[in-house]
């Protein structure tokens, strides 16, 4: 069957808002979407888009399914390397600063967690920020949560391709990854500080609260803004005072909000009250 760029523009656009998103986010990566609806089409014999617009507003239980069609879930180690140095030179330091002798733990949540490269980028530069301090006595601890099993089941082996890696330095690998064949297996060290679960930021939020609250490339690129106000004023309410929200490079947060001082384009922290 035929699917023209064109025909998959102007449908993402009538179906992202009804999905509460916004196809603005979509521009870029819509070619891999339009490829799963296209095999949709197929497997449901729906020879057109239009057809296949009347079959969602006759089965509710579809929108589902093209709710998961929409689900990008592209990462990388070290993803936008100047956050991650910014991390290392002013996150830390406060965090320990403003923490010390009142916990021996940091929690970290890292939403929409990809294969878990995110969460694992986290804690090998905790790791090394403790070599080079070897005094602070504070563990790191992050959960990884993603509506995406496949990837999580992934982000569980911690198993990676060159071209995941290919950011961190070669010294780094060869410390945290043991090399098999092709690929690179994280150590077993860092995988007992990593946890992933499913499941849906908009249905649902982790019990707790955090240090760290990765949020990058979901909530801020694919959700409409009414849900990315609704879904970052119930983070906030996660985010420990003096705790940082870590947003995407290419993204934004909506307005109004008195509660974070903006230390960069993407590193917020929360004021104390
Ligand atoms: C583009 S990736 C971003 C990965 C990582 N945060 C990064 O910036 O490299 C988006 C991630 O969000 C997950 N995701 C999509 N919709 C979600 C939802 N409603 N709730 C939680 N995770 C979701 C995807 O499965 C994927 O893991």
């Amino acid at each position: 069957m035929q699917l023209n760029d064109r025909e998959c523009v102007a449908f993402l656009q009538w179906c992202l808002p009804h999905l509460q998103m916004t196809w603005n986010g979509f521009r870029k990566v819509r070619r891999q979407v339009c490829k799963r609806i296209k095999r949709r089409l197929v497997y449901l014999d729906i020879k057109s888009l239009n057809s296949y617009q009347q079959y969602l507003m006759d089965t509710p239980s579809e929108w589902l399914a093209l709710d998961n069609m929409m689900r990008i879930n592209i990462s990388r180690f070290y993803r936008d390397k100047g956050v991650f140095s910014n991390i290392v030179d002013w996150v830390f330091p406060d965090l320990v600063q403003q923490f010390s002798g009142q916990t021996d733990k940091f929690c970290c949540w890292s939403i929409g967690c990809g294969s878990g490269e995110e969460v694992f980028s986290i804690l090998i530069l905790w790791e090394e920020f403790l070599k080079r301090n070897p005094s602070i006595g504070i563990s790191l601890n992050v959960i990884g949560t993603s509506t995406d099993p496949s990837t999580l089941e992934r982000a569980r082996q911690g198993v990676y391709s060159m071209g995941s890696i290919k950011e961190i330095p070669q010294k780094t690998v060869n410390s945290a990854f043991i090399k098999e064949n092709d690929e690179f297996r994280i150590k077993i060290g860092y995988k007992q500080k990593a946890t992933f679960l499913l499941q849906d930021i908009r249905k649902k939020m982790l019990p707790g609260t955090f240090h760290i609250i990765f949020c990058r490339n979901l909530i801020f690129t694919y959700f409409d803004t009414i849900l990315q106000e609704k879904l970052l004023n119930k983070l906030l309410k996660q985010l420990l005072p003096g705790g940082f929200l870590i947003i995407g490079k290419h993204e934004c947060l909506p307005g109004g909000i008195s509660s974070l001082q903006k230390l960069s384009s993407c590193i917020f922290k929360k004021l104390k009250d």
